[in-house]
């Protein structure tokens, strides 16, 4: 190491240096190359994205987009004003986000101070934990029990002893459980700031938004990643009340989002046709996919109110995630406690149904009822 170097390391804080550094996802292109295939012939169902992407309206708006030698509107009015009407709330009670994640973010800068403890609700999704250790905050992690229910119990006894923020993921990734309002409720009323996360809101049709106007400290996110088809534009937005929304607009960047992802979101709410098509088509594959793979006998799945189906395998499950990439499925693999012998799959389209199902019986060969069921 050189003297430059080792002077160097005393300026980085010390806590980020402590960080694990973040491992990228590989694209499609570079998992299907290592599978010998043309990624047109693979199943991209690991990430939770919808496969039939947004509406040709999107499509149509992007190529007529001008102004772009001039900053976004930091504000995103146009789309503030749609999703009023969409999420049935006030313009004011919009904030809009470059992703989830840019939002998650946005919630910690808000509330955590260094040292202090948030709560998630294991096994979650990674970034409430992970953006709150890049702010030198605490992480308390709740199990959830065997339904995947919220231990409210223990987290009413992590907000005694000062915990900042809980997060509560509804349905939840990876288990797909949704959050009730017997969980949800005692945690409002202790008036500590409760995120609910809902980015997979669209397919429960169950949202908490509502409660905002009698619970300031109930804080909603939702993304266009997921339903809305817009994962690569990074389009989110924070349904919250003005308390929050006043902080939250003094440590947003001014320019978080870009006019292209402004003009998509507008775009694609604008055909709620095409989004509630797609929703149909992914809601009945949801049940197609959980009826063959019971069948098959290989995953048993939970059940899920999401657009991902999280599965138990009956043994090696990074081995099996190692199989079906080789032919061309990608699924998620998380090699956490309690759900390490899971796999998570996207509900894709019924060719991605085919594949994995075709995948599976050459990996485990299905049983002879399963054959005898789909001949
Ligand atoms: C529960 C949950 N929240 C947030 C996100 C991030 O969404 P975005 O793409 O809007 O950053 C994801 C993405 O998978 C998610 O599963």
């Amino acid at each position: 190491m050189t003297t430059q170097q080792t002077c160097l390391d005393r300026y980085f804080r010390a806590h980020v240096r402590e960080l694990e550094p973040y491992v990228p996802p590989e694209a499609l292109e570079i998992l299907a190359y290592r599978a010998g295939l043309d990624p047109a012939h693979a199943s991209k169902l690991d990430f939770n994205e919808n496969p039939y992407g947004p509406s040709p309206r999107v499509s149509e708006a992007l190529a007529s987009l001008g102004n772009v030698h001039l900053y976004p509107d930091p504000i995103a009015g146009e789309l503030r004003g749609e999703l009023a009407a969409y999420a049935g709330m006030d313009v004011d009670d919009i904030l809009i986000g470059s992703g989830a994640d840019e939002l998650i973010s946005l919630v910690v800068s808000v509330f955590v101070e260094p040292g202090d403890v948030v709560v998630d609700l294991t096994p979650t999704y990674s970034m409430y934990g992970g953006v709150t250790l890049q702010h030198a905050g605490k992480v308390v992690h709740v199990p959830r029990g065997d339904r995947w229910e919220v231990d409210v119990p223990a987290v009413l006894a992590e907000i005694e002893r000062g915990a900042k923020v809980v997060w509560v993921c509804s349905p939840n990734n990876p288990t797909g459980s949704l959050a009730t309002e017997e969980e949800v409720m005692p945690l409002l009323e202790t008036g500590v700031p409760v995120v609910l996360d809902e980015a997979y809101y669209e397919f429960s049709r169950h949202t908490f938004a509502p409660l905002i106007r009698t619970y300031p400290n109930l804080i909603v996110l939702r993304t266009f990643s997921k339903l809305a088809g817009l994962a690569g534009l990074r389009i989110a937005y924070m349904l919250a009340s003005r308390s929050v929304l006043d902080q939250a607009h003094k440590v947003k960047l001014p320019f978080n989002t870009t006019h292209a992802g402004q003009v998509a979101a507008v775009a694609a709410l604008r055909d709620r046709e095409y989004m509630a098509a797609n929703l149909e088509a992914l809601l009945t594959e949801r049940e197609r996919l959980i009826a063959l793979l019971r069948e098959q006998g290989e995953l048993d799945p939970y059940p899920s109110d999401a657009n991902f189906l999280l599965c138990r395998t009956s043994g090696d499950a990074p081995g099996l995630h190692r199989e079906l990439a080789a032919r061309g499925v990608f699924v998620r693999h998380f090699p956490k406690p309690r759900i390490d012998d899971c796999l998570r799959i996207s509900v894709g389209r019924p060719e991605d149904t085919d594949r994995l199902l075709a995948a599976l019986d050459q990996v485990r060969p299905a049983t002879r009822q399963a054959e005898a069921v789909r001949a």
